[in-house]
């Protein structure tokens, strides 16, 4: 495994790239590093005060080894590892095995070691069901992990119930591994009344900022993937990260480039890898950077409403879906590009049928120069109209980058918070339409002490409700 270094690469922000209106001159880096040097340094410390435990989650070695004991407990004879989660409690999870195993690796037993992946962080029951009726007899020999910190939230509890009463109570015991708070909540109460295997949630830290912990690990180590490399690259990134030598620290540069941006109008954040493998880290930054930095209020209680919006796209695919708007549309959009330079698995282009000599410049290059050409293409098409872009470099993908990347945007995400001046780490915003779900589904007792569950969903349905005079 290639133990090299990930690299962000800022040169294409810069005015001499893309001219002084829409460009940063080095006079203005200059005065990022000078504001952002500080918050490196309270984030250091905030870090040693206990403040932020997620940044110790790479050392945290009884973890992994918790998790390698139950992975060789129960993977031997598992076909089938469904994860049961959403949000925090699943993209990573995603993002992981999408990175670090084959395309193929579902379908083609030489191309896995370890069970079927699959992860529900939906509730919808076309795709639910459809997956339980191919399982069939298949489900005895699957494990099921449920993650959730808190235990109600609404989707991942009730999968878990159907699972519950699928299984019926001693294979619910053997098949099922919660990953969840150690003390407290209703998933904790729902293992320990049922002796489930536990892994831990850690405290205090949110769940888009979990993948490093037992949550993310254990899916990862049952299929195959090596944890300690994993942890080893979100390490080594650490040191990197943590630096307060602002043009030393890679996670300081990213965000002060994009709080810059953001303050200059480009509001947008696009990420775009070009690796079918980096796809879904892109699904991952998505939730990251929105739920972290999209806020109402700054530490001092002043209205701020801030919050670059995070937006998803994979090349080559998304040259032909979404370039015209990048390059014609609003200069709103910071792009950044995740680029491989060496492919695991390559393939060479064939020669040109005769009828189409006009093809033959294509046959006998790669793929991945194919791949990485047009992502050149695209970035020189995009700096023709004035737009920045960054690119993370990446040697390969494997554990050991993937690790260090994960690491890169968590600490840039406190950086960029910090820049705001607002807690990267509460969602405030996500409980209301946690708690109105849970009225419309027939909650019953106190919402608030002044309204009850009952009046809640009366007053939902009064907003919500399909009026006939409006319907064209
Ligand atoms: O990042 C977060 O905190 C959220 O996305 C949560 O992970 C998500 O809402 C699931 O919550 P829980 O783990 O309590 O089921």
């Amino acid at each position: 495994m290639s133990k090299s270094e990930i690299k962000l690469y800022y040169k294409n922000v810069m005015a001499d790239v893309i001219g002084d209106e829409h460009g940063i001159t080095a006079l203005q880096l200059e005065d990022l590093g000078d504001r952002t040097s500080p918050l490196i340094a309270r984030l250091n410390k905030e870090r040693k005060a206990g403040k932020t435990p997620y940044r110790d989650l790479p050392y945290r070695t009884e973890t992994a080894g918790r998790v390698k004991e139950l992975v060789a407990e129960v993977k031997d004879g598992c076909e089938i590892l469904v994860v049961l989660g959403i949000g925090g409690s699943a993209l990573g999870n995603i993002a992981v095995q999408t990175a670090l195993n084959p395309y193929m690796y579902n379908l083609d037993e030489s191309q896995r070691d370890g069970p079927k992946m699959f992860v529900f962080d939906n509730v919808d029951p076309a795709q639910f069901a459809s997956f339980l009726n191919w399982a069939g007899d298949k489900l005895d020999k699957t494990i099921f992990n449920v993650i959730s910190k808190s235990g109600r939230t609404a989707e991942t509890a009730s999968q878990l119930m159907i699972i519950r009463e699928l299984l019926g109570p001693d294979r619910f015991h053997k098949q099922v591994v919660a990953t969840t708070d150690t003390e407290k909540g209703t998933l904790r109460a729902i293992a320990d009344d049922a002796d489930l295997q536990t892994l831990e949630v850690p405290d205090g830290v949110g769940g888009r900022f979990t993948v490093l912990s037992a949550v993310g690990l254990f899916s990862a180590a049952m299929c195959g993937i090596d944890i300690d490399a994993l942890l080893a690259g979100a390490a080594d990134m650490d040191k990197r990260v943590s630096r307060e030598d602002f043009v030393e620290n890679p996670a300081a540069i990213n965000a002060a480039i994009n709080h810059h941006f953001y303050n200059r109008g480009k509001r947008n954040s696009v990420i775009m890898p070009y690796s079918y493998a980096l796809k879904d880290m892109a699904d991952w930054y998505r939730q990251l950077w929105a739920e972290s930095l999209g806020k109402k209020l700054d530490l001092n209680g002043r209205e701020v409403r801030v919050g670059p919006t995070p937006i998803k796209a994979l090349g080559t695919t998304d040259q032909h879906s979404q370039v015209q708007l990048y390059r014609e549309g609003p200069n709103d959009k910071l792009f950044t590009f995740l680029q491989v330079e060496d492919f695991d698995n390559d393939r060479t282009i064939g020669p040109a049928p005769d009828c189409a000599a006009e093809l033959e410049f294509l046959a006998g290059k790669n793929l991945s120069t194919l791949l990485n050409d047009e992502k050149r293409a695209t970035e020189y098409a995009l700096l023709h109209d004035e737009r920045p872009c960054l690119t993370v470099l990446f040697d390969q993908v494997n554990e050991y980058t993937a690790g260090q990347f994960i690491y890169f945007f968590e600490v840039t995400t406190s950086l960029v918070g910090a820049l705001f001046n607002i807690n990267p780490y509460d969602q405030p915003a996500v409980e209301l339409g946690k708690e109105a779900t849970f009225a419309l589904m027939g909650r019953t007792g106190d919402y608030k002490p002044e309204c009850s569950y009952e009046q809640f969903a009366d007053k939902i349905r009064a907003k919500t409700d399909v009026d006939q005079g409006y319907l064209a």
